[in-house]
């Protein structure tokens, strides 16, 4: 099923990627020599269908780690508040460098510690990812493509405390300190005065570091794909209904839902869970129309990396009998893996200047898309786009902006180089600063990028969002603690 799925668009994604190689994939002898090479330790090579424990998931991303060391990385982005490691493991051709043209891309798994399921998929989907590389087309090209970076659990404290069986409530969903980890982040629409956790800034560091272009985070106690935005502009008057609240790229977020829901065997069905739950139209939703919150993670991976991540709900029961995880393995196994090739979609490029040096931190903007992304030091950029006529406007300070009109199509990305000439004549550079500082959209010194341009009604600066406290809630008013009251009682509910 797999290797069927996408081959002309693989075939020509191959082609294109070697364009903009840097030479660091296996050829076809190196896969099948890989893959030979460790077949009589495979049997011993396996993840049972039952949960584990911290010790038993490092033990066994330290087991993949030694027997795979050309395929996987395993690094630690910091430690949980109860000092457990928050194991990142790392699955390409490319494990321990960023390959440049290529793009790095996650999953992040058990935020809510006691909604287990996909902390134990993304284990499955490790092995299934490394022994099947120089087997499966469709993997090894993934693999020689891109660089999955794999979070199997953002909360472990949570989880140790949590209950195989029980399906809902909230024990174990906190960290250890009582923080809902996915109302710990800065939010864009509205103050967010929660204490920073250990685990939220460790993948607040992790994602300034790592230019990801596509994210998936997982949780549990619904069936659905729910995307940006999870939260909504405070308006004069509040309303009782959930609203929708639309991002800009809101074409390209209902895309990669669909494309999980419909892989998926039953979330396209759009079942309700119960009877106190609503259904979902194709098994897919905006966040803030199911319910809105603030200080989400998939909100601050959009507004400010550029990265566009989707929450998925994988169980209505948060923490199942193990003797169902191979069945949720079943259901997922295949949007898993193809939800991770949508980052190959879009338009891909460099911006260099006249003598061919890459530009870093360039501005790339989608016009049209507000979303403010930038360019690494390697002067790369990427952005998911669906087929049509688009136009990208590029600045960075010492250079005249450029704009380039450009088209997407189905098959495989647009490669965009975009070279930038320089305005700058040796010993201007205190102007260009101030420039950059006067619309407030540079990058501040904690590599927060906000969101520029939108005329919400009401909002506070991500500055202030990311601050302890000192700017005093003063403009929610009496209806938006009625709503935000509902909001966590939807919340406990939910997933
Ligand atoms: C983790 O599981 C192993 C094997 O079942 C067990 O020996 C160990 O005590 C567990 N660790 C914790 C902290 O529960
Ligand atoms: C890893 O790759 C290198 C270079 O391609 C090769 O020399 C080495 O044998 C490989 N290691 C394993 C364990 O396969
Ligand atoms: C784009 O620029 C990169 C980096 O400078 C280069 O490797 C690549 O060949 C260029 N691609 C095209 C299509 O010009
Ligand atoms: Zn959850």
């Amino acid at each position: 099923m797999l290797g069927i799925i996408v081959p002309l668009l693989m075939l020509v994604m191959k082609i294109e990627a070697i364009a903009v190689s840097s030479g660091s994939f296996n050829d076809d002898d190196t896969a099948r020599h890989y893959n030979s090479r460790y077949s009589i330790y495979d049997e011993s090579y396996k993840v049972d269908f039952r949960y584990h424990n911290h010790t038993e998931m490092h033990n066994f991303l330290r087991k993949t780690s030694s027997r795979y060391p050309n395929l996987t990385a395993l690094y630690s982005i910091g430690q949980s508040a109860q000092k457990r490691d928050l194991w990142v493991m790392v699955v390409s051709s490319s494990p321990y460098e960023h390959m440049i043209g290529k793009p790095d891309i996650k999953y992040v798994a058990n935020i809510h510690g006691n909604e287990a399921v996909g902390r134990e998929l993304m284990l499955h989907l490790i092995h299934l990812l490394v022994t099947q590389y120089g087997t499966d087309d469709y993997i090894t090209w993934l693999l020689d493509n891109t660089r999955i970076h794999i979070l199997p659990s953002m909360n472990p404290d949570g989880f140790e405390i949590s209950k195989e069986g029980n399906c809902e409530g909230g024990m174990g969903r906190y960290n250890s300190r009582g923080y809902d980890l996915n109302r710990n982040f800065p939010d864009y629409f509205k103050q967010n005065n929660k204490k920073v956790q250990p685990e939220t800034e460790a993948v607040k560091q992790w994602i300034s570091k790592i230019q990801f272009v596509l994210s998936g985070s997982f949780h549990g106690g619904a069936l659905v794909a729910s995307y940006p935005f999870d939260n909504t502009p405070n308006t004069l008057f509040q309303s009782y209904r959930s609203q929708p609240s639309i991002s800009p790229d809101n074409d390209v977020f209902e895309h990669l839902s669909m494309v999980y829901s419909t892989s998926h065997t039953k979330m396209h069905r759009g079942e309700s869970c119960s009877r106190t739950q609503p259904g979902f139209k194709n098994g897919i939703t905006n966040g803030a129309e199911w319910y809105p919150l603030t200080g989400g993670m998939q909100d601050f991976n959009y507004i400010w990396n550029g990265c566009m991540e989707i929450t998925f709900e994988i169980s209505c029961c948060k923490y199942p009998p193990a003797n169902e995880l191979e069945k949720f393995w079943e259901e997922n196994r295949v949007a898993l893996v193809n939800y991770l090739a949508e980052a190959h979609r879009g338009v891909q490029g460099f911006v260099i200047d006249e003598f061919g040096n890459p530009i870093e931190r360039a501005s790339v903007i989608v016009k049209g898309r507000d979303i403010k992304f930038s360019t690494t030091k390697y002067g790369e950029f990427w952005r998911i786009l669906l087929p049509g006529n688009y136009k990208l406007e590029v600045s960075a300070e010492g250079y005249s902006p450029s704009e380039i009109d450009f088209t997407v199509i189905k098959q495989h990305p647009t490669l965009l180089n975009v070279t930038l000439h320089s305005t700058k004549r040796v010993g201007e550079n205190g102007e260009q600063n101030q420039q950059q500082q006067q619309y407030g959209h540079g990058i501040n010194n904690q590599g927060v990028r906000p969101y520029p341009h939108r005329d919400y009604s009401i909002h506070y600066h991500p500055n202030g969002a990311t601050n302890n406290g000192q700017i005093s809630d003063n403009s929610n008013g009496i209806l938006s603690s009625i709503s935000s009251g509902f909001n966590s009682f939807v919340t406990n509910l939910f997933g």
